[in-house]
């Protein structure tokens, strides 16, 4: 691979699932909605909404609500289900900022978005990661009343959150299966 900078940003991104408690600043955080916004889209559509999430209050309620869910879920794993129990659990693992990404349509736009959001995010040292899994529950009859807090424009529809932060770890790489590829030429 060739090595520069952006390549570089890419080999050493990780998802982050601890962080410290300090907020990104804001112009960290306004740097990460510009470079998002810089995203390309299907005929420059920019069908894409972010919900930036700073508010602890929120946050904890989210935890606990979406643990309540996924504890009353009798067919998950007991594996799972004990993770959620762990005194201190943080559906966003502690990280004080969640963007949630929402889309009018088709979603491919909104996820070019989120990559360059989280790019950006490792060029300035901060950790991100998505989350997908909390969508079940926000989806939910019980999660509605998160999603009406965030106060969508009409006809948006969330599709993951972003946790930025600064990161309290520094995992492994995962694998990655370098074959998923084939050549006409
Ligand atoms: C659409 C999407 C949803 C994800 N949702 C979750 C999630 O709910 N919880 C989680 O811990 N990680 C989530 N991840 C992170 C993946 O587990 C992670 O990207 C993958 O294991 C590769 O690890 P890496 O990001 O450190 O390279 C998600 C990633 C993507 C792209």
């Amino acid at each position: 691979m060739i090595d520069n900078e952006l390549t570089r940003i890419i080999r050493e991104r990780r998802s982050i699932r601890k962080y410290r408690q300090e907020q990104i600043t804001e112009e960290q955080l306004q740097t990460l909605l510009e470079c998002g916004f810089l995203a390309p889209s299907g005929g420059n559509s920019q069908n894409w909404h972010i919900t930036v999430v700073q508010s602890k209050d929120f946050l904890d309620k989210l935890s606990a609500a979406n643990r309540e869910h996924v504890l009353a879920d009798k067919d998950l794993p007991q594996a799972i289900k004990n993770r959620f129990s762990q005194s201190g659990f943080s559906v966003a693992f502690g990280a004080p900022t969640v963007l949630f990404i929402s889309a009018a349509g088709s979603d491919v736009n909104a996820c070019f978005l989120a990559e360059h959001i989280v790019l950006a995010a490792e060029s300035l040292g901060l950790g991100t990661c998505y989350l997908g899994g909390i969508m079940g529950f926000l989806r939910s009859e019980e999660g509605k009343s998160f999603i009406d807090e965030m106060d969508l424009p009409d006809g948006y529809e969330p599709l993951f959150g972003i946790t930025v932060g600064i990161p309290d770890e520094k995992p492994d790489a995962k694998p990655r299966d370098y074959t998923k590829v084939n050549y006409l030429r």
